[in-house]
Formats: C-alpha cells, sequence, structure tokens
C-alpha cells in the first residue's frame, strides 16, 4: 500500500533505511561479517577465488560497476562486470578460479538467467545470485545466494532495489576481502560503517524539499548530463537513468575526465550539468572538470558533502549532503538523484511508476 506516499517510488525512497537496515540484519555479528551469509561452504570457496565476474542489467548493472572498484580496492581479486545481453553473446576466457555473480532485483531478468546458464557450463569455479525474490530462477539456479531484502519494489524504476544491492555487495566485498586485504581491524572499521548506514541515508532523506524545489530548473530541459569520477561515476549513469526512465528527459553520464574528450562541445545553459562530487582523491581533478563547464557558460548542479570547498556563484549550485566516509559515497550520493529524478517527473505528470514502455521485470529477450 502507497499510504501517505504518492507515488509507490517515493514511497521505496524512502523505506531504503529500513531495507538497508533488514539487508544488514543478521548478515553482521558484533563487529565481524557472519561469513556463513553466503551459505556454510560460501567461506572455504571464496579463500580459493582469485577472480570476479558480475553480470546484470539495468540499474543493477550500475551496482555492479561500483561494485568493481570495491572488489579490486579491498579484496584485491580482478574482477570484470558487463551487461548481461553482451556477455551471453561474446566468446569469453574464463579467468581460472573464478566466481561469477549475477545481480537482479527480480531474479527473471532474460538475460541475466541466460548468462548464468551459459557461465554454468563454461568453467567458473562457483555461481552467486544476489537477488532480492528468494522463489526465483536465478536463485534456484545458482550455486550460492545472497538475499537483499528490499521488500517487493513497485514503482518501474528501481531505488530500493539498488541501494540494497549496493550494501549485498559491500558484504561480498567483506567476505572476499577476508584473509585478502581485509584485516580484523579494517574489517571492525567496515562493519561499523555498515551499521551507520541506515541513519545516514535518513539523513540524506531530508534533503527532499530542497530537490523538489531544485528540480524546477530541470522541467523544461530537453537533456541533462551527469557527472562522476570513480565510483560516482557508476552513480551518475544511474541518476541519468532514473531522470530519462521517469520523466523522458534524455540524460547521458560521462566519466568528468572525458569530458573534454567530447561532450564539451554540447554545453551551453541549455544543459544543465549534474556533479556528484564527494570529499574524496579526485576532487581537486573533479574541480577543473566542473570549472570547464563553467567557463562555458553551463548550468552547475553540484551534489558536495559539506566539507568540499565550493562556493554558490554564477551558475553554480550546490546541495550539501552529509559527511560520510568514502566507502558510503555511492549509497548516500544515489539518494538524492533519485529524488531529483522523482521530482522532475511529478512536475512534468509523467506516470511516475508505470513510465512509458517499460516492465518491471524484463523475462524477454
Ligand atoms: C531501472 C530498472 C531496470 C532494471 C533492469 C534489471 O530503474 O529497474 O533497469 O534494473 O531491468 O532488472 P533486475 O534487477 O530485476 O534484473
Amino acid at each position: 500500500e502507497r499510504g501517505e506516499y504518492r507515488h509507490y517510488m517515493l514511497k521505496e525512497i524512502f523505506e531504503q533505511p529500513q531495507a538497508i537496515a533488514d539487508t544488514l540484519d543478521d548478515r553482521l555479528s558484533g563487529t565481524q561479517l557472519r561469513p556463513e551469509c553466503f551459505g556454510n561452504e560460501a567461506e572455504a570457496l571464496f579463500a580459493d577465488i582469485k577472480a570476479v565476474t558480475i553480470v546484470a542489467c539495468g540499474t543493477s548493472h550500475h551496482a555492479a560497476q561500483v561494485a568493481r572498484y570495491w572488489i579490486e580496492a579491498f579484496a584485491g581479486l580482478p574482477c570484470s562486470v558487463e551487461v548481461a545481453s553482451e556477455y551471453r553473446y561474446r566468446h569469453h576466457v574464463v579467468p581460472e578460479q573464478a566466481l561469477f555473480v549475477t545481480l537482479s532485483q527480480s531474479g527473471e531478468t532474460a538475460d541475466t538467467l541466460a548468462a548464468l546458464r551459459q557461465a554454468k557450463q563454461s568453467g567458473y569455479r562457483a555461481t552467486l545470485a544476489i537477488c532480492n525474490v528468494p522463489e526465483s530462477s536465478l536463485v534456484r539456479e545458482s550455486d550460492l545466494v545472497l538475499l537483499t531484502h528490499a521488500g517487493p519494489e513497485i514503482g518501474v524504476a528501481s531505488t530500493k532495489a539498488f541501494t540494497t544491492q549496493l550494501v549485498a555487495l559491500l558484504l561480498l566485498t567483506l567476505a572476499l576481502g577476508r584473509g585478502r586485504g581485509i584485516d580484523e581491524t579494517e574489517e571492525t572499521r567496515l562493519v561499523g560503517l555498515l551499521r551507520s548506514l541506515p541513519i545516514k541515508v535518513e539523513e540524506v532523506l531530508r534533503l527532499d524539499e530542497r530537490i523538489a524545489l531544485l528540480a524546477e530548473s530541470f522541467v523544461d530541459k530537453q537533456h541533462t548530463l551527469f557527472l562522476g569520477r570513480g565510483e560516482q561515476y557508476p552513480i551518475a549513469m544511474e541518476g541519468a537513468l532514473k531522470l530519462k526512465e521517469i520523466s523522458y528527459i534524455h540524460a547521458e553520464a560521462y566519466p568528468a575526465g572525458e569530458l573534454k574528450h567530447g561532450p564539451l562541445a554540447l554545453i551551453d545553459e541549455q544543459m544543465p550539468v549534474v556533479a556528484v562530487a564527494p570529499n574524496n582523491a579526485l576532487l581537486e581533478k573533479l574541480k577543473s572538470n566542473l570549472e570547464e563547464v563553467r567557463a562555458r557558460g553551463g548550468q552547475l548542479y553540484v551534489f558536495a558533502d559539506y566539507q568540499v570547498p565550493l562556493d554558490e556563484s554564477d551558475g553554480v549550485t550546490v546541495i550539501r549532503l552529509p559527511e560520510t566516509d568514502d566507502l558510503l559515497d555511492p549509497l548516500v550520493f544515489t539518494i538524492p538523484l533519485q529524488l531529483l529524478a522523482y521530482h522532475v517527473a511529478v512536475l512534468k505528470g509523467t506516470d511516475v511508476d508505470q513510465p512509458r514502455n517499460l516492465a518491471k521485470s524484463v523475462t524477454v529477450e
């Protein structure tokens, strides 16, 4: 039931603190990850893993792309990520002792399921499904399973399914990182951060009214460009996907460093640029990219945490987010982008929960 909410999508955006808490529940014990949360055989199996492949579609593919940064940085394992419809139709070299991971809200996405079936024939060490539907085909057909506990998602645009997938992927990073890049002290630190996440997300949701006002600047635009770097690049892609699918505004995401290799030519006052700018090692680089946009008359909307030294000026609007650890930034910065897409769609009067031409579960190719 939608209850007090005007749309399921808004309800589901606001359910994220609970959905994240539910996904963490039972998976953590004190300051450590419960290794058996991936099944009893998982710990021994993960110790043998030398590479990870993740396959998914749409929003789930964006979560997978964030995880690539985590798995390589924290577990030191090579990780490749691909959209399922591409993966299934090409020849690939399967690395030795590789784990094949599928990521899906529904567990019924035709291309993802086909990719899993193919992977099972091609020499992977094991298959793992991260999925929101316990009785789905993907769950039934995988060796290992980690369920996201997002609860039913009715809005076609994925919101809480995405953030709970990111949480599940952090749990996977921890499990794979044990005995590799993550020692006990680091595990304690990471688990502490995970436990703080529902409250962080709650704090960011308070931006709702501010973002509803911001949405007015986008409603009459034909296009929007999203920029990010590092783990924020897939978050920029997710922001662009949300905006295009529910408000029908053409949106694209670029890694900010690519601007001068082409997209800078698009910048004028009719092309708003949204940037996600947490206070991390790439901030200075990102700031010079933003200056390139500003100097060409682009309207910039920057989501940044409080410590980022950025001034509002002509053409630059800064929306401040609470300070978080780098690890949690992808989750925290997703929330305002979901809200932005939502409020732009509401202002445009589109069918937010049932966007034209789209289905919740894509069970045909
Ligand atoms: C976008 C969206 C889709 C799905 C995609 C995969 O908001 O919901 O892009 O993410 O169709 O679906 P699942 O995760 O069910 O495999």
